[in-house]
């Protein structure tokens, strides 16, 4: 990513409204958000916009919504309103909320289902094959273990219908050469290679667009063919586009192609392919994937039966917002596959954020009151901590490169003593220079922070900048009882 960008579109997978809203949803929220902060401060809010919302439709959501005595839609709103919930307690600073049951969105498919026919990349033909409601997707009898689907536990729906095709074959080509030109960003270098292998080895057929609404009765109707329901993959897809209003608005003018599209693994192949296709066949310039991995708790993988799933509000709720974003961040580096112990959470706030920043605040404010009468003659420069790490989404190393800052102060303070220097008189410029250096330092940490943490950082900063610096009455981050 050069120097020179003017614009930043930045988006999440949207998320399905069959479950609640989990940390593993919050995970890619979160970063996107980070680096959505991270570029307003850069290039200006106008100019970034960023993009998450719920995919709605399918027979999985109808399903549900009648095992629960509800309409599809009573039963859609309430969950993406969960979302919603979910990211305004995190914080979270999306420009735009999409829903796939916005009637913006539906009719913008429409137009761009009509363009695809126009484009002569879908046909009509017969399909047979196994069908998991759970993925929303055909597989094959080769991923079945005992004759169920793995992922969901059951068994497929033997499923032969008259379907419309994308003729996915003819541009798989054009997809491999993007990939390897670097035309279409598939990032990191492992899931781009995953991609690539794909394609070569010729697994990827051509993919249906719709669905008889007999198997699936909750979706958007094909505009030429009333008895289809369109492929949910289609309609989601679409949505990184309607958002920005397809094909005339403002916004997909200045701001497609998308600079980081995030995706957990698992959706590598809708994106990294289909969409791809879809987008070429109509004739758009393609985006910059970022794939991260996949954690589980204590383990395990997040599942209501084993009642491990974490949800973000309660998170939010103990720590608050920002620190919650902290601690979810700092577990694992972008793109790898680890683990989370939530245990662990309450013993990290103490030991980084009491003890760490919080304390350092407290120390450097409060000698400054004691021995310069809160008086600091100091040009503030901001360094740009971490900010090199940011733009490569590096984001757990950005807060190992500020929390590095913190703890080489706090070392500082212990071997330096100034307590022992300001009972001698002549040690007044040497304590002076050491607390200047300590403001300084604070005064980064705070700047390097601010995607992360905006109000702690405007608080600290409001803090340092003062005429009058003092000890804050109310530490900011307040001791845990770790009892809790
Ligand atoms: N609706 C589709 C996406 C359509 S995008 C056009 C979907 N939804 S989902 O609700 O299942 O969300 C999947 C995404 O949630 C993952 O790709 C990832 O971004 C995030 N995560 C869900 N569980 C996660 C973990 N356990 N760990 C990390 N991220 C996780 O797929």
């Amino acid at each position: 990513m050069s120097k020179s960008i003017e614009k930043f579109y930045i988006t999440t997978p949207i998320y399905y409204v069959n479950a609640e809203p989990h940390i593993g949803h919050a995970y890619t929220t979160i970063v996107a958000d980070v680096l959505a902060r991270f570029y307003r401060q850069e290039i200006g809010s106008e100019n970034v916009f960023f993009l998450t919302g719920t995919d709605e439709h399918g027979a999985k959501v109808a399903e549900m919504a009648a095992k629960l005595g509800k309409s599809p839609q009573e039963f859609t709103d309430q969950i993406s309103g969960s979302f919603k919930e979910a990211w305004k307690n995190l914080d979270i600073s999306h420009d735009y909320f999409i829903r796939t049951t916005d009637a913006k969105h539906k009719k913008i498919v429409i137009d761009i289902l009509n363009k695809l026919k126009d484009k002569g990349v879908l046909y009509e033909a017969d399909y047979q094959g196994l069908y998991c409601v759970g993925c929303e997707k055909f597989i094959l009898e080769s991923e079945l273990v005992e004759g169920k689907c793995p992922d969901h536990n059951r068994e497929p729906q033997k499923l032969k219908e008259k379907n419309w095709f994308f003729s996915l074959q003819q541009f798989l080509p054009k997809i491999k050469q993007a990939i390897e030109l670097g035309e279409l960003l598939v990032y990191p270098a492992s899931r781009k290679n995953e991609v690539l292998g794909l394609i070569d080895k010729q697994s990827l057929p051509d993919f249906s667009i719709s669905r008889s609404r007999k198997s699936v009765p909750w979706g958007i109707d094909l505009p030429w063919d009333k008895e289809q329901k369109t492929y949910v993959w289609v309609d989601a897809l679409s949505n990184y586009i309607t958002a920005l209003d397809y094909p005339e608005g403002e916004k997909f003018k200045k701001f497609w192609p998308a600079d980081a599209q995030f995706l957990g693994l698992e959706i590598l192949k809708f994106h990294a392919v289909y969409w791809p296709a879809i987008l070429l066949a109509l004739d758009l310039p393609l985006p910059k994937l970022y794939i991260h991995g996949f954690f589980t708790i204590d383990g395990q993988k997040m599942s209501k039966t084993l009642g491990n799933v974490i949800s973000p509000n309660a998170l939010a709720e103990k720590y608050g917002a920002e620190v919650s974003k902290y601690l979810i961040l700092s577990q694992f580096s972008f793109g790898a596959e680890s683990d989370i112990k939530i245990e662990n959470f309450a013993e990290k706030y103490n030991a980084d954020l009491v003890n760490g920043l919080g304390n350092l605040l407290n120390r450097v404010t409060n000698m400054v009151e004691k021995y310069l009468d809160g008086k600091i003659d100091l040009q503030f420069v901001d360094k740009k901590l971490a900010q090199e790490e940011i733009r490569q989404l590096r984001f757990r190393e950005a807060l190992l490169t500020i929390w590095q800052v913190i703890q080489n102060s706090n070392t500082l303070i212990d071997q330096e003593k100034p307590w022992l220097l300001a009972k001698d008189e002549k040690n007044k410029g040497k304590l002076e220079e050491l607390l200047k250096e300590l403001v300084f330092d604070l005064y980064n940490i705070a700047t390097g922070l601010k995607p992360f943490m905006p109000e702690k950082s405007a608080q600290i900063i409001a803090i340092l900048t003062a005429d009058k610096i003092k000890k804050p009455t109310e530490p900011i981050f307040p001791r845990l009882d770790l009892s809790d």
